[in-house]
């Protein structure tokens, strides 16, 4: 499939309606994250599954397992594509996370993909410290990403930095997705630091990669999506 998944951070449901509606058959899935999901809630999520989108409901849940389980149950019952729980919730919770996930898509269903953050890329090694972590993020990252996978999660969302710490430690089949992707004209009081091109990111082992504005604020997104798009087929080959 079309490994681009385009982060719909905008505040409305007529926003979000619209910018699906100009990228869709042209991206893998739509992201949704806290801002859009805590402004308009579920509705909208149920109805771009109900048509056919792939949403990642990227609501990164941590707390403990039969709470993680809950929401998961809920998220499945939206029909969403793939959803997303913190690694540092620890393995029991990842593990509710994914029985929860089978469970609720039941038989007949396909279940979400269940995937972890490992360490939220604005903490550094000195943030890491500060809440008692004393290991380097490099490490931090590789071990919470092979706890995920012993809970049976599918993957991770990883800097395009972390790739290759995370394929050499979980092997070549497990899922990731990363954002931080950057080529073409600059954006205006861009935030992203250490970023990868689309291209590039995929030869680094890259699954799915998240792309934000530089479709979404470009002047013609389709269009934009369509240029990432054929640029992994180019470096494909
Ligand atoms: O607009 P841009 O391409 O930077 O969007 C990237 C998306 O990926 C945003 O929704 C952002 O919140 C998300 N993200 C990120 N870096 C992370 C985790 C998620 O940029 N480490």
């Amino acid at each position: 499939m079309n490994p681009i998944l385009v982060a719909l951070d905008v505040d409305t449901t007529a926003q979000a309606l619209a910018a699906a509606h100009t990228v869709r058959g042209h991206v893998g899935g739509l992201k949704i994250g806290k801002q859009l999901f805590t402004s308009e809630g579920p509705t909208l999520v149920r109805e771009l599954a109900a048509r056919g989108d792939r949403v990642f409901l990227d609501l990164k849940y941590h707390d403990i397992p039969n709470t993680v389980a809950g929401a998961v149950r809920a998220a499945t019952a939206l029909g969403v594509w793939m959803v997303n729980v913190h690694a540092s919730g620890g393995l029991k919770m990842m593990q509710a996370a994914r029985q929860a996930a089978e469970q609720a898509a039941g038989h007949q269903g396909q279940r979400p993909l269940v995937i972890a953050v490992t360490v939220l890329t604005s903490l550094d090694e000195a943030a890491l410290a500060s809440v008692g972590v004393s290991r380097s993020v490099a490490e931090q990252v590789g071990a919470l990403a092979a706890m995920a996978q012993d809970a049976g999660l599918d993957g991770v969302v990883a800097s395009p930095h972390e790739i290759g710490v995370i394929r050499a430690r979980c092997g070549a089949t497990f899922q990731i997705v990363t954002p931080g992707i950057r080529s073409g004209p600059a954006i205006a009081g861009d935030d992203q630091a250490r970023t990868l091109s689309a291209a590039e990111a995929m030869t680094a082992g890259a699954t799915y990669l998240v792309i934000g504005r530089p479709i979404l604020r470009a002047s013609d997104p389709a269009r934009a999506a369509e240029e990432i798009a054929a640029s992994l087929l180019k470096a494909e080959g």
